[in-house]
């Protein structure tokens, strides 16, 4: 199992093995982080919006046309930022490190 680390906002680290297969948002609402993720992973509202560091942005592969709309009325938008319910958990993300973002 993967291991991912979540950065809350307030600078807080929770780090989990993660199961293969989910999105990195499911993984943040069972564990109950602070990301509203209102639409539930169908691409329609920029609430799971997360920012990863440029290394893993570069592996985690090309990013939708379709995220990268939804992305620019994304608020703190970033050049790493991603639609987390878009990143679909692999055996070779382990180390990854998502940032969450603000709720509004
Ligand atoms: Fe709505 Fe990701 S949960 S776009």
């Amino acid at each position: 199992m993967p291991n991912i680390t979540f950065i809350k906002v307030d600078g807080e680290q929770v780090e989990v093995d993660a199961t293969v297969g989910n999105t990195v948002m499911e993984v943040a609402k069972e564990l109950d982080l602070p990301m509203l993720a209102a639409c539930g992973g169908s691409l329609a509202c920029a609430t799971c919006h997360v920012t990863v560091d440029e290394d893993w942005y570069k592996r985690l592969g090309e990013v939708s046309e379709d995220e990268e709309d939804l992305l620019d009325t994304a608020h703190y938008l970033t050049a790493t930022s991603r639609l987390c319910c878009q990143i679909k958990i692999s055996d070779d993300m382990d180390g990854l490190t998502v940032r969450l973002t603000p709720m509004e």
